[in-house]
């Protein structure tokens, strides 16, 4: 929801200005996660203290803040050692503001500062206590607790070090936090932690490093007593066993080395390519130049060292190039993005699909009692999408949940239920939780992500990675028709040997490989569904309906009409037009109908002739030459024909266009839409 960058350079001399600039790049590269408010902490002039410059609104405006601040500061000065922290906001505790943008602060001297993602649940509880000790508290914020938690332990236990600080801090903390620490007690350190929000650690060294695991460092005693927090009880914070601080990692001989903690690679990925994921509770810690990672307790499935991993991603990959926002361009990146999707795994020539991620489990899967399909917005809409194909070839009950609703309701989960979590960033707190909820109770796990290293791709069983590359755009777009190839081709591959259905997966497989070029002609409507959305921007709401495969493209068309132009506008299924929707129709209601000839076609005309006959003047998406369907039509899309199951991945398309024109020509921002942030690491 928010993002962190952080930088460290160790022997590797860096003027302030170069540090600022660093973190004000990866702040913008970060920032899609969150813009209501930004701030950076880095050393001041005389190197003692610490010098926050903090400011409501995107990181353009804490930029200028920064070149302000610059104006009458020596920041040209090469300083050897040195650690910024930097923070992008999504507000969740308190308001848009200075004072609650972060870095959060221990004191007045900003002894200790802090950047947080994520949620501290029990803050009330701490922060009572603080209270009880003389803090008085200046922002709204939950995270303000953090930095005068660390403070108070600090005067406590000054012989402590900044990492054993943190982990006593994070062993008071409930919720979900990502969290990067910087002290003037500790110059050149840099302590970092996670728990429920994604983290990762950059290396950049001069030469390629001697290992590529870093080991881990446990506590002497695994045994902590969660009656110990400070719910407010009056009691001192007690302490708990230190980890060992011996034999850190030494990552060079000569030791000059670049540290980058963010969010998420996008960040760091024009510094290094070599990265640490870190897991809950790693308590990452730069002193001297060595990184450790520490753990308090050892967990079962511990793998005793992280490793360094090598990011494929390219830096074009993060850029908008040529387009106007990044949302076009992951519009009109999609006859690649779906290209990758497939990259490797259908093969045309002899029919087969493969994916490797999953191929071990299908036995089992083929076995289970249902699949369920759950995740939350654009990537629900990818299992409804796909619902009634994976029906047809698996031959199993496939049911389709929002992961919000779904935890909502204690949803019965079995031992021999299949469960797919469908996330583009593998953060989403709803689905991560649900993930969690249907693994304690037994069932199969299989992740459907497009983020490498995330959440929920490391807490599957099996999974498959839709390699749309990066999507940036807070409105999912490539992502989505990834997702959507990505679930049949796992059907493709559960009908592999069914002799009755070989001729459905013949055409599947023919409209998979011809779908990029068929994209490629749907991405040449967007003139003309300029001149729609000129004619549809000014009104107040708009209508989407089709039916059977193309009703998933009717929610996903609103969803992005909704979040990106703030106008109202309902997906309908057509079907239900008479059940109530049709009272909203006139001469005046806009309104989209998907008209495409599949088995609904006939149901599909009765509904638009309905429409018509209260005045309605439907758009119509159709299939090229319709002629007959044409005739319905106030104004028509033709998009190519392709097999039934796969034409949503077409008739999404104008529907994303019409978004994005609608967005442009009403002056929202498309890349930030008002009150939404990419991944919703909260819930
Ligand atoms: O990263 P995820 O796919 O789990 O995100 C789920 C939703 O938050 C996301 O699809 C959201 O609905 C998009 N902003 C829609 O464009």
């Amino acid at each position: 929801m928010c993002g962190i960058f952080a930088y460290l350079n160790y022997l590797t001399p860096k003027t302030r200005r170069e540090v600022l600039e660093y973190l004000v790049t990866g702040l913008k590269r970060l920032e899609y996660r969150g813009y209501d408010s930004a701030g950076v902490a880095v050393d001041s002039d005389d190197g003692k203290g610490i010098t926050l410059v903090k400011q409501t609104g995107k990181v353009k405006i804490l930029e200028d803040a920064i070149k302000e601040f610059m104006t009458g500061h020596d920041i040209d000065t090469p300083i050897s050692t040195h650690c910024g922290i930097s923070h992008t906001r999504w507000a969740t505790h308190g308001v848009p503001s200075d004072l609650n943008s972060h870095p959060q602060r221990s004191d007045e001297e900003n002894s200790f500062v802090v950047v947080h993602n994520g949620i501290i649940t029990n803050y009330k509880d701490v922060k009572k206590f603080l209270e009880k000790r003389g803090y008085r508290f200046e922002s709204e914020t939950d995270t303000e607790i953090i930095a005068k938690l660390v403070h108070h332990l600090y005067l406590q236990h000054p012989n402590y070090s900044f990492r054993e600080l943190v982990e006593q801090v994070i062993q008071q903390m409930e919720g979900a936090f990502a969290l990067a620490f910087k002290s003037k007690h500790f110059p050149g350190e840099c302590v970092a932690t996670r728990r429920g929000s994604p983290l990762l650690v950059g290396i950049k060294t001069k030469t390629r490093l001697a290992t590529d695991h870093i080991p881990i460092l446990y506590g002497k005693d695994s045994a902590t007593d969660p009656e110990h927090r400070p719910h407010g009880a009056g009691r001192e914070v007690p302490m708990i066993p230190r980890t060992e601080s011996t034999s850190e990692f030494q990552p060079l001989e000569d030791k000059e080395v670049e540290y980058f903690f963010a969010s998420d690679a996008s960040a760091v990925i024009e510094h290094t390519n070599r990265v640490i994921y870190l897991e809950d509770d790693d308590v990452a810690a730069v002193k001297d130049g060595a990184l450790s990672i520490h753990r308090l307790k050892k967990s079962l499935d511990d793998k005793h060292a992280r490793e360094i991993i090598t990011l494929k991603m390219e830096i074009q990959e993060i850029m908008k190039g040529s387009y106007e926002y990044f949302m076009q361009k992951e519009i009109f990146e999609q006859p690649e993005s779906v290209i990758n999707t497939m990259r490797g795994r259908v093969n045309l020539v002899n029919n087969t699909v493969t994916l490797g991620g999953i191929k071990e489990y299908i036995p089992e899967i083929k076995r289970c009692r249902r699949l369920m399909l759950i995740g939350c917005g654009t990537s629900y809409h990818s299992a409804v999408a796909t619902r009634q194909l994976l029906e047809e070839l698996t031959e199993l009950p496939v049911m389709v949940e929002l992961a919000s609703d779904f935890l909502d309701r204690n949803t019965p989960i079995f031992r021999d239920d299949v469960c797919f979590f469908i996330s583009q960033s593998g953060e989403t707190a709803d689905t991560l939780m649900a993930l969690r909820y249907c693994k304690q109770r037994g069932a199969l796990i299989v992740g459907i992500t497009n983020t490498v290293g995330s959440s929920i791709c490391r807490e599957s069983h099996c999974g498959v990675h839709i390699n749309a590359g990066p999507e940036i755009g807070v409105a999912s777009t490539k992502a989505y028709t990834s997702q959507f190839i990505s679930l049949v081709m796992f059907g493709l591959v559960m009908s592999e040997d069914r002799i009755s259905l070989q001729t459905r997966r013949q055409e599947i497989l023919e409209g998979l490989k011809n779908l990029d070029s068929q994209i490629k002609e749907v991405l040449k409507l967007d003139l003309q569904v300029l001149e729609i959305a000129k004619d549809l921007f000014q009104q107040k709401s708009l209508l989407i309906m089709g039916r059977g495969y193309n009703f998933a493209t009717c929610m996903e068309g609103a969803l992005k009409v909704k979040e990106l132009t703030y106008m109202h506008c309902e997906g309908i299924m057509a079907g239900e037009l008479k059940h109530g929707p049709l009272a909203l129709v006139d001469d005046m209601m806009p309104i989209v109908m998907i008209v495409m000839r599949d088995c609904v076609y006939n149901k599909t005309i009765n509904a638009i002739q309905q429409v018509k006959a209260r005045g309605g003047q439907p758009i119509v998406i159709c299939e090229e030459n319709d002629k007959e369907t044409m005739q319905f039509a106030h104004k028509v899309l033709e998009v190519p024909k392709t097999v039934d199951c796969l034409q949503g991945v077409l008739t999404v398309i104008p529907m994303q266009l019409l978004s994005y024109h609608i967005a442009v020509l009403r002056g929202c921002n498309v890349d930030c839409p008002r009150n939404l942030a990419k991944s919703v690491t909260v819930e």
